[in-house]
């Protein structure tokens, strides 16, 4: 089966093709096309939804024209239904369910959240050329499956989320943010930085020069019994910290960057591995923005040696993590409900 997937729940608009067959165990990427209005979202400091919509109805039918060129038919059409902003949801939802109609192709809805989970799923060992070649995905060896049961840890801009997943389809959640998500705190800690807009990747950077012990940061609900999180008493911490300290230089930025990609770190390793221990899992899966952070994944694969039982991780090439429309195409494929064009609808509040 060939699915188009169109992706554009927030700033980015994305469209893939992807192939798989019966009895895969990951889809093969034949294209994966993304534009992004960053660039004009980074001179306010944030996302304008008005700004975000607008743009992806000019990049939704160029990237959707480059995704199907050299690719003869397809079968099925995927697209993110939620949650997400609702003009972005609009533009991919009212485009697939017209190429739906015209093209008398099925559509599947795909819930954004679970898209990033998939992207565990997308192979990343054939000739398809990631734009990554430094950080491959972790563990994609070829032989080297999922195994279920697994915990997925999402963190990603608007969502930090514990889940256990038993197969494909069979999703239980265990825990969330009870604040701000993982990646919100990384994006508003590093605007009160000055740091450019994402914060994330932004305070990875400046955080390789910085000490992370420098700065004593808490870890919210590290310890807590439930698979909650809680971000927001980190991110006034570190604005009271920063706001004592009379001038902010770059050294200092390093320092307050490490520490609180540190503490962040710390608290979803440790959530993550209880959970794995708890629930026997033999995978633990990362995804969302957030994932793509380097010192979370070697933290990962640091401690995760130290536990009794082997649990194998897996986590997307970095260019994976962040949103795609490839990783859409792979949730479909493996929870494959069509639908027809007029019974589809977007859902912003969309959640497990
Ligand atoms: O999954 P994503 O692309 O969009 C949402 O669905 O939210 O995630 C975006 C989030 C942003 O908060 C961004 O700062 C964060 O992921 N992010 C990172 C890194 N790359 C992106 N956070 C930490 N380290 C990174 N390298
Ligand atoms: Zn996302």
């Amino acid at each position: 089966m060939r699915i188009l997937a169109i992706e554009t729940s927030c700033d980015e608009t994305s469209a893939a093709i992807i192939e798989a067959k019966n009895g895969d165990k990951r889809v093969k990427i034949l294209a994966n096309i993304i534009a992004s209005s960053l660039s004009l979202h980074a001179k306010t400091g944030g996302i304008i939804p008005e700004t975000a919509a607008r743009e992806q109805i000019k990049y939704i039918l160029p990237v959707i024209e480059k995704a199907l060129s050299s690719i003869p038919t397809i079968d099925a059409i995927a697209v993110t239904i939620g949650p997400g902003l609702i003009g972005s949801l609009l533009v991919g939802v009212e485009t697939a369910k017209t190429l739906s109609y015209v093209w008398n192709k099925p559509i599947i809805p795909v819930n954004h959240l679970i898209g990033h989970i998939y992207a565990n799923f997308v192979d990343q060992t054939t000739d398809y050329k990631l734009q990554d070649t430094v950080d491959r995905g972790l563990s994609t060896v070829s032989n080297n499956y999922i195994e279920f049961p697994a915990i997925v840890l999402v963190v990603s801009g608007g969502h930090t989320d514990l889940l256990l997943m038993k197969a494909h389809g069979k999703i239980i959640w265990l825990g969330g943010t009870r604040d701000d998500a993982a990646g919100e705190a990384f994006d508003k800690i590093g605007r009160i930085l000055n740091l450019s807009y994402p914060g994330g990747p932004s305070i990875e950077k400046a955080a390789l020069k910085g000490n992370e012990k420098e700065i004593d940061l808490p870890r919210p609900l590290i310890g807590s019994d439930d698979f909650d999180f809680s971000f927001s008493g980190l991110k006034t911490a570190a604005l009271r910290e920063i706001q004592a300290i009379k001038q902010l230089d770059d050294i200092t930025i390093s320092n307050i960057s490490a520490s609180v990609q540190k503490a962040i770190v710390d608290v979803l390793v440790k959530k993550t591995l209880k959970a794995a221990q708890e629930y026997k899992a033999k995978s633990i899966l990362l995804s969302g923005g957030v994932a793509a952070n380097k010192k979370l994944r070697t933290e990962f694969k640091s401690k995760i040696v130290n536990l009794k039982s082997s649990i194998r991780l897996f986590a997307p090439a970095k260019s994976l993590c962040t949103d795609n429309a490839a990783m859409i195409g792979a949730a479909a494929f493996f929870n494959c409900h069509f639908v027809k064009w007029n019974k589809i609808e977007v859902n912003p509040e969309l959640y497990f």
